[in-house]
């Protein structure tokens, strides 16, 4: 699967460094060849020679190394790759990537490629959580770096929480999915609905629900990778927005419904977003008032459905419109009913029941449910049910393509 492709792996700092051998064994045996920038700090955790003898390589760690750059300049190193990974990526080389500070060959490397970057953060969950590095990371993802984990678990600071580097075999996945053939969806327009809405109450209050929008980013920047001129449109969401990716920033159902009727027309429209049903039917002009009275009585209305809306267009109508149908039991009777139902071509139906930890958690199980039957697909990232759903996007409409005039 990997045969043939070029990895350069940066090994950084930290504790977790130790996986990075396992990585190097992992893609050796899948055709890859690794080559390997060892910093300073990375050092301290695992040595040249065992990184030389994994990846059957000489190791790069001096900048300013005569041979090492008579040999091999760094130029040359950042460019002979089809792929770059930090794994670990401290937060001290997440914040000197986000600053394009080059102070040593890892960090002069990754500043000088023209390769594309996945990072695997490893760190104290606190160095995580802080502001700066949320910033870092939000930042890289902008420009368009891919991030594996962390995930959450024991740490080696003997705290617990979200930090820990991910593991060898989800950034195989990861660094496999990259090199997965795709096709090109250049020239065409897509629009895609993500994460919650907020129903105001008053101007303080709202009604809003637990979606992260973590699946509908992924669909969006997955299409935009393939090319299409995509269009986010997006409830309250604490995800960056994704590299590529037109981003319009919503908080009711109605904005989100005057979004996506102004952005037809598109050639393909997921609707990923988690709508609220019901919104109040009067919101208060002012902060309601406790007042020792009874309290307030919400009188509700119900929400106008922009999946159903979309597929009704007429003849602005997209050519294919995908819904999804989040259930906790009969999942896929309840997705088959919801299709006719709403009239879309396409909905991916997932299991939400506590426990399985769609909402806001990193995998989804989805079934696809279409005229031609239903396909389950396995337990996988977001990211890759994103991508999966693109690349099935991508050949139905290529596949559906009107002739072109001659
Ligand atoms: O009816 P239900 O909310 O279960 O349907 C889910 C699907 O419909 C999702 O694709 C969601 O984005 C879409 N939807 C919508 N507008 C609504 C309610 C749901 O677009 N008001």
């Amino acid at each position: 699967m990997l045969n043939g492709k070029r990895v350069l792996l940066v090994i950084s700092g930290g504790i977790a460094a130790y996986k990075s051998l396992e990585l190097i064994r992992r893609l050796r045996e899948r055709g890859a060849a690794v080559r390997c920038i060892l910093t300073k700090g990375g050092a301290e955790f695992v040595t040249p020679l065992s990184v030389a003898a994994l990846s059957e390589e000489k190791v790069f760690m001096e900048l300013f190394s005569l041979t090492d750059e008579s040999e091999m300049g760094h130029i040359r190193l950042s460019r002979e790759a089809d792929l770059v990974v930090v794994a670990p990526a401290s937060a001290s080389i997440l914040a000197r990537m986000a600053q394009g500070i080059a102070d040593d060959l890892a960090t002069t490397a990754l500043l000088a490629t023209d390769k594309p970057v996945l990072v695997v953060p490893a760190m104290n969950l606190m160095m995580w959580a802080h502001p700066a590095t949320q910033a870092n990371i939000a930042t890289l993802e902008r420009r368009g770096v891919a991030r594996v984990g962390p995930g959450s678990g024991d740490l080696a600071c003997g705290e617990v929480g979200a930090g820990r580097m991910a593991e060898p075999m989800e950034i195989l996945a990861a660094i496999e999915e990259h090199f997965i053939e795709r096709t090109s969806l250049t020239g065409l327009r897509a629009l895609v609905t993500s994460g919650p809405t907020h129903e105001p109450i008053d101007p303080v209050r709202f009604i809003a629900n637990r979606s992260s929008g973590r699946q509908g980013h992924a669909i969006a920047a997955a299409l935009a990778r393939r090319g299409a001129d995509t269009l986010l449109v997006s409830g309250p969401s604490a995800e960056p927005d994704p590299a590529g990716v037109e981003v319009r920033r919503i908080e009711t159902a109605e904005e989100m419904l005057a979004a996506c009727r102004g952005a037809l027309p598109v050639d393909v429209a997921v609707c990923a977003a988690a709508v609220g049903d019901w919104r109040v039917a009067t919101p208060a002009g002012q902060k309601l008032k406790k007042d020792g009275g009874a309290p307030p009585q919400l009188t509700l209305t119900a929400n106008p459905d922009i999946l159903a809306s979309l597929a009704e267009a007429g003849n602005q109508r997209p050519r294919l419109v995908v819904g999804f149908a989040a259930e906790t039991e009969n999942v896929i009777e309840n997705a088959t009913a919801k299709r006719a139902a709403k009239g879309c071509d396409w909905i991916l139906a997932n299991d939400v029941s506590p426990g399985t930890g769609t909402f806001g958690g990193g995998e989804n199980t989805v079934h696809l449910v279409s005229a031609g039957g239903v396909e389950s697909w396995p337990t996988q990232a977001k990211q890759a049910v994103a991508d999966r759903l693109a690349e099935r996007i991508a050949r139905h409409l290529i596949a559906a393509q009107p002739a072109a005039a001659s």
